[in-house]
């Protein structure tokens, strides 16, 4: 594990501007509710750094999520949210730094004292722990809700086919939506969609969840079906780390609020610490413009 301090070492200089003491964005979200119970998805993201081109768009994240933990990330367009999603699937390879999941790193391995990018099936096996739900539903159009949710089950982990069925309908049914098994996404609501999207993110027992704006495509009255759903999973011991912005959702639900701008975390507290009382002017002045003022008429 040496290459992995010396990496760290070297991610974790100062960089020019940058105060000295704490690294700018390190933060560790709270212990998950004791009675969550849960025992694995603890997600480490340590120094993360990516470019694309000359463009830095993640500059030293550092985040820690325990088993069972909701942490909810918020920040304007572009502060690099989706990227820092993706990295924790490896859907986007990092510059700098390295994340673990219980542990375990991911997209690379330490062979003859080099990090080394794992090999594709090994990249699709890992990819297996960590369900992802993104903004556009990205459901199979020419397979039934039921059939979208046994085919990762089926294909990536050789289930049996009435297994994975019987599976898949407990799952549509945690959703909502065992009476539409039957129904192609064309046929279905978005909200109904994003919840079988987010059965098929079940179906592979992941260890954590991502969410990228899991209601951002939705017409309004559909968001809260979605989020119900999402908030379910929030009890249920899974590691969640959500990216919204719904507020409302990220004060009733998370144990911890991320807020993201321009490449780094500003800070994270709880929602109580995040919303009421920020520390930073720049998130003060991000949540005076997206939280709605009260209708005191
Ligand atoms: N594949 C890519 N190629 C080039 N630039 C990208 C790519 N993906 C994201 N970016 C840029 O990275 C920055 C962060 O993007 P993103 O992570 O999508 O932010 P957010 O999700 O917070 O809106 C933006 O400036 C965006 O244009
Ligand atoms: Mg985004």
């Amino acid at each position: 594990m040496s290459i992995i301090a010396a990496r760290k070492e070297s991610t974790t200089t100062p960089q020019a501007g940058e105060s000295a003491g704490v690294p700018a964005g390190t933060t560790a979200a709270r212990p998950a509710p004791a009675d969550k119970k849960a025992t694995r998805g603890q997600v480490d993201i340590t120094n993360v750094r990516k470019s694309f081109g000359a463009t830095e768009v993640l500059k030293g994240v550092s985040l820690s999520v325990p088993p069972g933990g909701v942490a909810v990330i918020v920040g304007p367009s572009g502060s690099g949210k989706s990227t820092l999603l993706r990295t924790i699937n490896h859907l986007e390879k990092v510059d700098g730094g390295y994340i673990t999941i219980d542990g375990e790193l991911v997209g690379y391995e330490v062979r003859g004292n080099k990090l080394h990018e794992l090999r594709e099936k090994d990249i699709l096996k890992q990819r297996t722990h960590i369900g992802m739900v993104f903004q556009s539903f990205n459901l199979f159009p020419h397979l039934t809700a039921l059939e979208n949710v046994i085919e990762a089950p089926i294909v990536a982990q050789k289930r049996s086919k009435a297994e994975a069925r019987k599976r898949g309908l407990e799952l549509l049914d945690r959703v909502g939506l065992k009476d539409r098994a039957d129904a192609y996404p064309r046929q279905l609501s978005g909200g109904q969609q994003q919840r079988v999207a987010i059965a098929r993110a079940l179906a592979l027992d992941p260890k954590i969840l991502l969410f990228d704006e899991p209601t951002s495509a939705l017409d309004p009255e559909l968001v809260n079906e979605v989020l119900d759903v999402i908030r379910e999973l929030a009890k249920s011991g899974t590691t969640l780390i959500v990216v919204t912005h719904e507020m409302g959702f990220a004060r009733d639900v998370a144990d911890t609020v991320v807020f993201m701008d321009q490449g780094q975390i500003v800070e994270s507290g709880t929602p109580q610490e995040i919303f009421a009382n920020p520390r930073e002017e720049r998130t003060r002045s991000f949540f005076s413009k997206v939280i709605e003022p009260a209708f005191n008429i």
